[in-house]
């Protein structure tokens, strides 16, 4: 998006990039070779304007290297007066099935939080064969420079991310715990192992790190040895004990 695309708030960040990239081809052809020399998995987050173009995009991500692609449907359905795809759980089924027929990858979709029922959309992922579902994507916010009395944002309206949407994530991911069998992955202002402990208990099998990493880039290995501090704390035998325990209680 043109104008400014970042803006701080207390306790987050705004942004409004608008998913700028250089395309599914070039990414396989120029920045996937040199992101497979790292001994990590590889998810390839994928957004796109309509169905036939996801179907396109997860078949040109589908490649050596790409252990599974997260599908965001955050972003705007062209066929559709603009509105997200996240908000619609037969749209959400639609292009998780799309997906899902053109690829042997897992597929993840990642929600949007920017909905009145996420167990709905979530439960939408597990009918139309997803594998996991994400969440949270940012929760739609905005701010006003009161000197030029316009909004900060070039496109008006930008994305909140960062510990203060974090309540908002753990309750999204301990609801989708309860309403379907595959399994999540957590985030959304997780800063610290305590953190993302907490997305685990709520029932994420595994976390993302993303504002985190603005304020501090080792953030994600920092986050990594103090959930495995936690595990020695607790004698568990693996991170993963934990997942859902708040259920338990
Ligand atoms: C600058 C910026 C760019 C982002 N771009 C994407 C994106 O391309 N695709 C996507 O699914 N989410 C995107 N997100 C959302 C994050 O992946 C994440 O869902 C959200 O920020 C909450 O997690 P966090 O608080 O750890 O950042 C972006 C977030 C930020 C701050």
């Amino acid at each position: 998006n043109p104008g400014t695309r970042i803006a701080e708030t207390p306790s987050g960040v705004l942004n409004c990039i608008g998913l700028e990239n250089p395309g599914a081809e070039h990414f396989v052809r120029e920045i996937l070779p040199e992101l497979k020399k790292y001994d990590v998995p590889l998810l390839a987050n994928m957004s796109a304007g309509t169905i036939d173009e996801f179907a396109w995009m997860a078949e040109t991500l589908s490649v050596d290297g790409i252990a599974g692609l997260e599908v965001n449907v955050s972003c705007l359905n062209v066929e559709c007066e603009g509105m997200a795809f996240g908000v619609d759980p037969k749209v959400v089924e639609s292009v998780t099935k799309a997906v899902r027929k053109v690829t042997d990858k897992p597929v993840i979709v990642k929600l949007s939080p920017n909905v009145t029922d996420i167990v709905e959309i979530a439960k939408a992922v597990e009918a139309g064969g997803g594998n996991g579902v994400s969440l949270i994507n940012t929760l739609l916010g905005m701010a006003i420079d009161i000197h030029r009395r316009k909004p900060v944002l070039g496109n008006t309206y930008g994305g909140l991310s960062g510990p203060a949407v974090k309540p908002v994530a753990l309750r999204m991911v301990h609801q989708v715990y309860k309403g379907v069998t595959i399994p999540i992955i957590g985030l959304g202002g997780i800063m610290t192992g305590t953190d993302a402990i907490e997305f685990m208990m709520a029932g994420a099998q595994a976390v993302q790190v993303g504002t985190a990493t603005m304020v501090d880039p080792t953030a994600i290995s920092r986050i990594a040895r103090e959930m495995s501090e936690y595990v020695e704390q607790y004698n568990l035998n693996s991170i993963t004990d934990i997942v859902g325990a708040v259920h338990q209680v």
